[in-house]
């Protein structure tokens, strides 16, 4: 069934043009090409066939061993475990603390499938928590469901990395005894008053797909400075019995605790993966810099515009801006007509309140599978008028201006619509 927005999408055909003239035309789904030392490690290593991470008679690490020490450095926590997506981090955060099959979950509203994704594949339960207009968890509605749902673990998606204030989570969580997974797909190398994302609770989880920070096409790394949870999540990921191939691991007899009563789910990290991972953990810096630059070009320049309102951010809140959201302070159909007035500009924007999900963008009400979920009124009202731009480092200060004249452009069309 042809939805309102599917001809946003850039597909094929060539779009229709406005008569201003007005054009942007860039593929913002362009990644970053690898760097040459990330090519180069990855070529010996398809030359020498050994793809697979662990082998019967290991010979020095495999590459993941050495990203996870290189990782778990980065971040400052004791482990890391390389595996196959954050959604299989997610999943095994959620195991390895003992989440079983309709065990209710605490979960972030503002977030994108795979989250809900992981505590459906643990048969558990998900309960939404509300998101403010900051786009950040409701924290009196955090404290409420933490006190009345029964759950046992919060998994705070960092959705589009605005950071909720982690030290008021970790106190609530901590007064109603729920474990925090923090889902760090989009703030990697990002900061909540000095210490980074995926270390203020229990489990940190990130992605290495092509749209995140780092880029090895799938892939995943979970940080824990638990010794039972370093273990599960390593036998669980599919190291056999080779977990000796680690590097961060915990002692042999926390493995003599799980490893007869710990399945294996074979969500490893491939060699090739790790390879080129590794030397784009050294980039994060600089990547972060690019990223903010643009965030705060965009952010002028669309903030010019009466309707758009973008969140002031928390001085605590180091965050890594690797796409820039703003509420469109118009109604459905106005906001449709501006993301199609943008469209016929060669610009496509995402909309969390489309009525269907469109490319990577969906909201809680497109996963039926939930089942019921209890009235979300301020989610609602936020993601109705949640826009979304994905912002690659290629974009240039003169791509940010443009970008702005056609947002006022389809904005004034939009809003005398
Ligand atoms: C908010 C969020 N969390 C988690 C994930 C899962 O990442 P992966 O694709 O590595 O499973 C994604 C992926 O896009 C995401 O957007």
């Amino acid at each position: 069934m042809a939805t309102v927005v599917d001809d946003l999408l850039p597909l094929a055909a060539p779009a229709p043009r406005a008569a201003d003239g007005l054009w942007f035309g860039k593929d913002l789904s362009t990644p970053e090409p690898l760097p040459q030392a990330a090519i180069e490690q990855a070529v010996a290593l398809m030359r020498s066939g050994r793809l697979h991470r662990y082998g019967e008679q290991g010979k020095g690490y495999p590459e993941p061993s050495l990203l996870e020490q290189e990782y778990a450095r980065y971040v400052g926590s004791k482990y890391c475990v390389a595996v196959s997506s954050c959604g299989a981090a997610m999943f095994l955060a959620l195991k390895a603390l003992g989440v079983k099959p309709g065990d209710k979950v605490l979960t972030s509203t503002f977030t994108l499938a795979p989250v809900p994704g992981a505590i459906a594949h643990a048969a558990a339960q998900a309960v939404l928590v509300e998101t403010t207009a900051k786009f950040v968890t409701d924290l009196a509605d955090l404290e409420r469901k933490a006190a009345t749902s029964g759950a046992r673990v919060f998994l705070l998606s960092h959705m589009r990395g605005h950071i909720t204030d982690l030290q008021a989570v970790r106190e609530i969580c901590d007064r109603h005894g729920v474990a925090i997974v923090e889902d760090c797909a989009h703030t990697m190398g990002a900061q909540w008053d000095g210490q980074h994302t995926g270390t203020w609770g229990k489990v940190g989880c990130y992605s290495a797909q092509t749209y995140k920070h780092i880029n090895s096409g799938e892939g995943g790394l979970l940080v824990t400075d638990d010794d039972d949870v370093a273990a599960q999540a390593i036998l669980m990921s599919g190291s056999y019995m080779m977990y000796d191939q680690h590097i961060l691991k915990p002692a042999p007899e926390v493995f003599e605790r799980w490893k007869y009563i710990t399945p294996n789910f074979s969500m490893r990290m491939s060699n090739l993966a790790a390879a080129l991972l590794r030397p784009q953990i050294a980039m994060l810096a600089d990547r972060g810099t690019r990223w903010n630059h643009i965030y705060a070009q965009l952010a002028r320049e669309l903030s010019l515009c009466v309707h758009i309102h973008i969140p002031q951010r928390h001085p605590k809140e180091a965050f890594v801006a690797s796409s820039i959201q703003f509420t469109l302070d118009l109604h459905a159909a106005q906001i449709e007509r501006f993301l199609r007035e943008c469209a016929l500009r060669g610009l496509y924007i995402k909309w969390f309140g489309s009525v269907a999900p469109v490319a990577f963008t969906s909201n809680y009400g497109h996963w039926h599978y939930l089942g019921e979920t209890p009235a979300l009124p301020q989610s609602d009202g936020v993601l109705s008028q949640l826009l979304d731009l994905r912002t690659p480092l290629s974009l240039t200060d003169d791509d940010c201006r443009l970008i702005g004249r056609i947002v006022l452009a389809a904005c004034d069309i939009a809003a005398s619509a």
